[in-house]
């Protein structure tokens, strides 16, 4: 008998993400399925793209287009630790450079590389939406914010010694693993993990300029009903 790759548990959770998705569009589910076979094997294999195929009646080559695709599958073995350095424009001219050098120095890897020991992968990545705390860094897509050289290269080495460093932002450091079944649409599972993490008071501030001005927001009525479509020209 074939030899079962993914765990009861991993094939009950994809079950339950088909489930989520309309009669006739579940192949639509192949973001998530394809983040929950990351959760298992830490990146997405051979067999991770012909169980999502499988799952879904795609075929392999469908799946495998779609996990090349973004940048958030992983193809090969990657470290309990995603370390993404920001080297677009605005930290790069911050010194997200620097940070990477270092880091590479310092680990003897370059771009999508793991450390020897297996635990941290490092990559360049493009804006990742906190020009404001620049240079940032990322951990598993967790938020470091303003760093220098010396204190990314002092976060890997802690990550490394086994500790998970709190984020600037957002709720307790995870693995991989763990931060790939929470994108498959699992939540979070450790006490109070969910409502951790307030927002930084550089993203606030056009909140706070808007109540200084008396500024708001229109109320919005979740019951409004969405307007039907124009008929094209010649449709009945
Ligand atoms: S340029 Fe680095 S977060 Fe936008």
């Amino acid at each position: 008998m074939e030899q079962q790759v993914f765990s009861d548990e991993t094939r009950a959770r994809a079950q339950e993400i088909i489930a989520r998705y309309p009669e006739g569009k579940q192949r639509s589910a192949l973001l998530p399925l394809l983040h929950l076979v990351q959760s298992e094997q830490g990146q997405v294999t051979p067999a991770g793209v012909a169980f999502c195929a499988e799952q879904l009646g795609l075929t392999k080559a469908e799946v495998g287009a779609v996990a090349t695709f973004y940048t958030m599958y992983k193809r090969r073995p990657t470290g309990d630790y995603l370390v993404s350095v920001c080297t677009n424009t605005l930290c790069d001219v911050l010194g997200g450079g620097d940070i990477f050098r270092r880091l590479s120095d310092y680990l003897g890897v370059g771009h999508d590389e793991t450390s020897e020991d297996g635990k941290v992968t490092l990559e360049h990545a493009e804006c990742l939406a906190a020009c404001d705390y620049a240079p940032v860094v990322t951990v598993n897509y967790d938020f470091y914010d303003n760093m220098t050289p010396d204190k990314a290269s002092d976060l890997v080495r802690r990550l490394r010694a086994g500790e998970r460093p709190m984020p600037t932002r957002g709720p307790r450091l995870c693995t991989l693993k763990e931060m790939s079944l929470q994108l498959a649409g699992f939540a979070d599972e450790r006490e109070g993990a969910v409502a951790e993490g307030p927002a930084g008071a550089p993203t606030l501030r056009g909140v706070a300029l808007a109540e200084q001005a008396g500024v708001g927001a229109p109320s919005y009525d979740s019951k409004t009903p969405i307007p039907a479509a124009p008929a094209k020209d010649g449709a009945k």
